[in-house]
């Protein structure tokens, strides 16, 4: 992109102050700011000031698949999503992109120690659970990683130095997420340095659009790869290409499934999988309204019980026919470093502005069909949110100890 295309573009989107001190750069950062100006996506600004966010349809009841129907059906599902791994078709997709500010540590979240008298990374417990299937598949099982910009080379040096926790080298491949502008409150681009916009990683929503741009999707299709199981990184408990999982949702017919857990409130601040519009949608805890707390299914059970917990299994065809689809953006509020007026670097402590996020829950109202299938919570569920309290590595421990993991 020249000088003139770059002014343009600026210009249609009303953000020509990037350019402010263009005269003044050496031409490898005349370079560096007309790249980014060309791969920036600057028609999201709007939506600092439109939310696309709260315009849900209609929502109704979705019944999970609960576990004594899974586990009537265990043998059977297992079978046919084992042989399915076995041929290589279910690959996973690791969310590591996130910045994990509330756990408070500059570095990726998998490489937090959960161990109390040995190492155990949290990256270590998704290999470890991985590993389980491989062994009972005798299959190795792709897996990709989404790392961010700010991420990626700390997240690879920290594989490679752990060698790989044990994973074949040849199935773990990394790919770094999109970023997006990240802008004031009305909706102006912040500046990092003269020649360089602020910008942060697009939320989780965009993994299967930036595996693709990444020329990820290559592999997916020339290893044949039609599942395409997506997770997050904070679950130390979580089974990943879980057979039982892949062979429920492929015999139910579903070109997607959730794994749910039972709410232990109508107040947990889980996304509850539903139905808007009769189509498969997700509910944020804070979009549930008292009456949808209250209302009940056939069987006298609160109807919207099941949380999601971010394990996710999609058909890649589906994910490939949904790609192009604008997700509903989030805007989120957040403390972005930038260059004021006189040129100086300032790290506010307070927020002065948004990012915008697309969530892979949302991927969810794109599908015709989603299975929501049930896990035990105690067995498969320990999200490492926070430093101390709910959902943090105090909870995540007791946990993997009820689960006999050796800490
Ligand atoms: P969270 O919503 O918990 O966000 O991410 P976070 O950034 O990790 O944590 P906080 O809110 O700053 O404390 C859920 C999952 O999505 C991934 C995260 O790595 C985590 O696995 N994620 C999130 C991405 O991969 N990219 C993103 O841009 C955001």
């Amino acid at each position: 992109m020249n000088y003139k295309e770059a002014y343009e573009k600026l210009e249609k989107y009303g953000q020509l102050h990037v350019l402010k001190y263009y005269d003044e750069l050496s031409e490898i950062e005349k370079g560096t700011l007309l790249k980014q100006i060309e791969e920036l996506d600057f028609g999201i600004l709007k939506y600092s000031k439109e939310n696309t966010t709260n315009q849900k349809g209609e929502i109704s009841p979705l019944a999970a698949m609960q576990l004594p129907e899974i586990e009537e059906h265990r043998k059977r599902y297992t079978e046919i999503g084992v042989e399915e791994i076995r041929k290589g078709k279910v690959a996973a997709v690791l969310l590591a992109g996130g910045m994990g500010t509330r756990l408070g540590s500059d570095h990726p979240k998998g490489m937090f120690d959960i161990g109390l008298t040995r190492p155990v990374y949290i990256f270590q417990r998704i290999i470890e659970n991985m590993l389980d299937v491989v062994r009972q598949a005798g299959a190795w099982v792709h897996l990709f990683v989404m790392t961010s910009d700010k991420n990626h080379d700390m997240t690879v040096a920290f594989f490679e130095e752990k060698g790989y926790f044990g994973y074949s080298k040849d199935y773990i491949r990394f790919f770094i997420q999109d970023v997006v502008p990240a802008s004031d409150y009305e909706g102006n681009v912040y500046m990092e340095e003269r020649w360089k916009i602020a910008t942060s990683p697009n939320g989780n929503g965009g993994w299967f659009s930036s595996m693709n741009k990444c020329g990820l999707l290559n592999i997916v299709r020339e290893d044949g790869i039609e599942w395409i199981n997506v997770f997050a990184v904070d679950n130390v408990l979580q089974r990943i290409a879980d057979p039982c999982f892949v062979g429920a949702t492929m015999d139910n017919g579903c070109v997607a499934g959730a794994k749910v857990v039972k709410k232990n409130s109508p107040d947990e601040r889980v996304g509850a999988l539903c139905l808007e519009d009769g189509r498969p949608s997700i509910v944020e805890y804070y979009e549930l309204t008292d009456e949808m707390k209250m209302a009940k299914d056939a069987d006298g059970n609160p109807a919207y019980d099941f949380g999601v917990i971010l394990n996710y299994i999609f058909k890649t065809q589906t994910l490939v026919e949904i790609m192009d689809r604008q997700l509903p953006l989030h805007v989120v509020e957040k403390q972005i470093p930038y260059m004021d007026d006189t040129g100086r670097h300032i790290e506010p402590d307070v927020p002065n502005g948004y990012k915008y996020e697309t969530l892979v829950l949302d991927m969810i109202h794109q599908v015709d069909t989603c299975l929501a299938y049930e896990v035990e919570r105690e067995k498969e569920f320990a999200p490492i949110k926070n430093a101390t309290g709910i959902d943090s590595v105090e909870t995540a421990r007791e946990l993997c100890k009820e689960n006999g993991i050796l800490l």
